[in-house]
């Protein structure tokens, strides 16, 4: 960390701690910005999100920076253990020691975010790292039509260092892997597949870094189930030259990118009839997102030294549902893992088969 940004650190951490200690209890106040919240202290949150608003997400855009603000709060996050020796959890230790953890594999492509969160982490100046990280993605996520308003605590310690290397799951991990660690740092199967709802907001730079932006599903700004359905879709192609990455296997759309690891873990035992259980499934999906959220968010942090500010939260526009076969498409090309539950009637949108575009950096 260079010195210009340990001082922004320590600045952060004087100023949250000025927030925290203004924390009495006062129910129900109404802000000096017309909003009402729960505690006074979380009143300063209001401007700070009108601020993410405007200069991180491009005017509230379920964009590039909404997805990527939410990998970076895992990122940030999973580098904890419940065994101990690891790192902060939830510290925001990516971006405040940003040099070290973007070095890491698993990490590819996340400077993109650093780069486009540090400077409004400067502009807001009262955050920790820890809380400007996991403030953003609980913002971010609300542009995107369907997704949770998740829980926000605030008061966040500043870093104490950065995460170790190898704790955040690589594509190529095994289902035996990615459980192992995923429980290593307090996650049980049926919460890791809740939390890779997020993959239905998700696009991939660096897997075939030949066409950035390639998403996950069809409805890539929609925080819909569609993901869990698209992965389960006989795979007949790679997005681009056709050509295999690591991590990646064969996808049913032109222009579809298919992780390995979510379709390993679509067919796995320990994981098919929870994948299959999400699709179209929305408040099933939400629920159980936001409770694995719940927890990712405050992974390491002393919960009752926080400030509950989840009301500052903003709400997402409804999804309005049901989720569909892309066009072309029907039950016969469904790879069904989970016979235990009954596969789910879906509709197939009319028209052509379809070709995605990628996200649009911004
Ligand atoms: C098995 C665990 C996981 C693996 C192996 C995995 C892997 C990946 C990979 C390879 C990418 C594409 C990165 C790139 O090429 O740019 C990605 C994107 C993404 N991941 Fe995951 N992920 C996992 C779990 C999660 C979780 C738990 C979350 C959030 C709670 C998450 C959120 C996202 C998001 C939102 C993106 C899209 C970022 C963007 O579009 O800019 N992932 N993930």
């Amino acid at each position: 960390m260079t010195f210009t940004r340990l001082l922004v650190t320590v600045g952060a951490a004087l100023a949250t701690s000025q927030l925290v200690s203004a924390a009495v209890a006062t129910h129900g106040v109404k802000c000096p910005t017309g909003q009402t919240t729960a505690n006074k202290a979380c009143c300063a949150l209001f401007p700070i999100i009108e601020t993410l608003q405007t200069k991180l997400f491009d005017n509230a855009e379920c964009g590039e920076e909404a997805h990527s603000a939410l990998r970076l709060s895992f990122h940030d996050a999973i580098g904890f253990s419940i065994h101990g020796g690891k790192g902060g959890g939830a510290d925001g230790s990516i971006l405040a020691f940003n040099k070290t953890e973007t070095a890491f594999h698993a990490n590819s492509g996340i400077d993109d975010i650093i780069d486009a969160q540090w400077p409004v982490f400067q502009e807001v100046g009262t955050l920790s790292a820890g809380d400007f990280v996991h403030l953003a993605a609980a913002v971010g996520i609300t542009n995107c039509p369907g997704a949770p308003s998740l829980e926000f605590f605030l008061g966040r310690p500043p870093p104490r260092a950065a995460a170790p290397d190898l704790t955040v799951p690589e594509p190529t991990d095994s289902v035996t892997a990615i459980l192992t660690r995923f429980a290593d740092a307090g996650f049980n199967p049926n919460e890791v597949i809740a939390l890779l709802s997020s993959h239905t907001i998700a696009a991939a730079d660096e897997v075939d870094p030949s066409i950035p932006g390639t998403p996950f599903d069809s409805t890539v700004g929609t925080f819909d189930s569609q993901v869990f359905l698209e992965v389960l879709l006989k795979g007949t192609l790679f997005p681009g030259k056709n050509e295999s990455h690591p991590g990646e296997v064969l996808s049913p759309i032109e222009g579809e990118m298919r992780l390995q690891s979510d379709f390993a873990l679509s067919q796995d035992p320990r994981t098919a009839c929870l994948w299959q259980d999400m699709i179209n499934n929305q408040n099933r999906m939400v629920t159980q997102f936001k409770a694995a959220m719940a927890k990712l968010q405050v992974l390491g942090q002393n919960k009752a030294k926080l400030i509950d500010c989840s009301d500052v939260i903003p709400q997402a526009a409804p999804f309005k549902g049901p989720i569909k076969y892309p066009a072309t498409f029907s039950k016969a090309q469904v790879q069904q893992a989970c016979h235990a539950s009954p596969f789910p009637k879906l509709a197939t949108v009319a028209g052509p088969a379809p070709t995605l575009p990628p996200v649009p950096p911004s």
